[in-house]
């Protein structure tokens, strides 16, 4: 029992984490630092902006907040800047690959580590599964609908895995058979990560440029046609009369986002928390990073900082142009824009390239949260092969660099679930499994301060005690509106890790057998 919660030492841990030969995986490749400040800032922009506000918004919008989901996106990004200045702190002072799983092995031992090892791959690996049945719809979207191709009945069927339902040239639904699109881009991703860090890292500084451009391009369009009517509550839409104004009341202002209410804003910003999941893969490439103390919290705080403006610029053109029971759609971005040309009276040539480069840039979002969270999730299962809990992953391909089984195995995991499995099993399993990491990084500064004060921290986050409970206690908060299914399916993942960890991880252990030798 004692066993279960031995501790690495955090001195060892640094010492290892700056020393060349411990970045030396099996099979003699090592990692090299090839990111800088720049990098890092666009692999976190790279993970954050995607399927959240480019799908989810408007769902979030239309049925929980209405406008206030601009509120839900501000406080998303206040709860995600509580958890993004632990992380900070954390990856500077112990800047290693596993990010939050290494963290907890030096504050709260080797088997609450375990868990969010585990919990990660929920984070990384099924966020990756999730963001690529978001690129695939995008993707028959541009083809069939703004391209104006069409596509035969066997094809249809493969848009989709064999749980959702797709309707056929003659009108009849039936059931896809395999999502091909998700697994082809989850394959081309793990292609480029085996290439090498130094591509992967240009690969995705191009496609965030690309998506970050178009983004911009929609919020200053859309800024000079907003109407402000579209802001005001409107009870005949959202039939909950009581929560809003009434007719023949003013609407006093600062009211009038509320049409659903707090409980609606909060609900709102636990659905678009997904939106700012991402920030932390950053974390994960510590070994890969020129200079991690100074540069991850840069990457961290700056990413987060800049999607954070955005969102909300995002959701106050969206919300304004258009009134947001419209926005309950799966591409929500897309019908803000045909609003915005049509408010502008541009016509059906400025409608048609326009609503491309929004879906090209839908789809460059979206190919880059993969690749990142792809790349997180590689770099977490080779920090615990490392450490004897899992098997094969700590290989580093000698000419590439990079953790080839674990990107291979990824890769191949992230392909078949994205093409086969249900969509709606996964989505919330992501959100609930980052957030239980965030609680637990949270939970580890203060752990730290206590325990080891003295301790050199590159970067200290301010007012610690404040920060780290609220961000723990906010997660935890936003957990607890989260679904009961979504809290067993938890549950059951976890307790398949428990077993996978008993029948392996326990027994090849590395810090376990260095204690039994002693
Ligand atoms: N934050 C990522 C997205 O919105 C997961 O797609």
């Amino acid at each position: 029992m004692k066993n279960l919660f031995l501790k690495k030492n955090l001195d060892q841990l640094i010492k290892d984490a700056n020393d060349p030969n411990a970045r030396e995986g099996e099979g003699g490749g090592t990692l090299k630092r090839h990111l800088g400040a720049l990098n890092l800032t666009m692999l976190g922009i790279g993970a954050i902006i995607g399927a959240g506000i480019f799908s989810l918004t408007g769902t979030a919008a239309a049925n929980y907040a209405g406008p206030g989901i601009v509120y839900s996106f501000i406080i998303g990004g206040i709860l995600c800047g509580f958890a993004g200045l632990c992380y900070a702190e954390m990856a500077a002072m112990v800047p290693v690959s596993g990010s939050a799983y290494a963290y907890s092995y030096a504050t709260m031992g080797e088997f609450i580590a375990w868990i969010i090892g585990w919990d990660l791959i929920l984070e990384y690996a099924f966020g990756a599964v999730t963001v690529s049945a978001a690129w695939s719809g995008y993707f028959v979207s541009l083809i069939t609908k703004t391209l104006g191709i069409p596509l035969s009945d066997t094809m249809i069927r493969f848009t989709k895995g064999p749980w959702e339902i797709v309707t056929l040239i003659d009108g009849t639904s039936v059931a896809g058979i395999w999502n091909f699109p998700a697994t082809v881009i989850a394959l081309f991703m793990s292609w480029v990560l085996y290439r090498g860090i130094r591509e992967s890292a240009s690969m995705n500084n191009v496609i965030v440029a690309v998506k970050v451009i178009i983004i911009i391009a929609v919020i200053v369009l859309g800024w000079g046609v907003i109407d402000s009517q579209n802001w005001i509550a409107n009870p005949m839409a959202t039939g909950l009369s009581a929560l809003v104004p009434q007719e023949g009341l003013s609407i006093r202002h600062g009211q009038e986002f509320l049409s659903y209410g707090w409980k609606g804003v909060l609900t709102g910003a636990g659905v678009v928390f997904f939106a700012y999941i991402g920030f932390d893969a950053v974390s994960t490439t510590a070994q890969e990073a020129k200079n991690p103390q100074r540069d991850l919290p840069i990457g961290i705080l700056t990413s987060l900082v800049i999607c954070t403006i955005v969102y909300v610029l995002m959701a106050l053109v969206m919300t304004g142009v258009v009134p947001y029971k419209e926005l309950g759609v799966s591409d929500p971005v897309a019908v803000a824009v045909d609003r915005i040309v049509s408010l502008k009276g541009w016509s059906m040539g400025a409608q048609k390239s326009l609503s491309f480069a929004v879906k090209f840039g839908a789809l460059a979002g979206l190919t880059s949260v993969i690749l990142v969270m792809m790349l997180g999730q590689t770099r977490v299962f080779y920090a615990m092969s490392k450490d004897g809990l899992l098997p094969w992953f700590a290989n580093i391909h000698k000419k590439h660099q990079t953790p080839h089984i674990a990107t291979a195995v990824t890769g191949v995991f992230v392909a078949l679930c994205g093409g086969l499995m249900p969509m709606s099993l996964v989505g919330e399993l992501v959100s609930i499994g980052t957030l239980l990491a965030f609680v637990l990084v949270c939970l580890s500064i203060p752990i730290l301060r206590i325990k080891d004060p003295n301790r050199e921290r590159p970067f200290r986050t301010p007012f610690f005690w404040v920060v780290s409970i609220l961000g723990a206690a906010s997660c935890l908060f936003v957990m607890t509106g989260l679904p009961h299914d979504t809290w067993l399916r938890l549950i059951v993942w976890l307790a398949i890790g428990f077993v996978i960890y008993f029948a392996y991880g326990s027994k090849h252990s590395k810090l376990r057998q260095q204690q039994l030798k002693k």
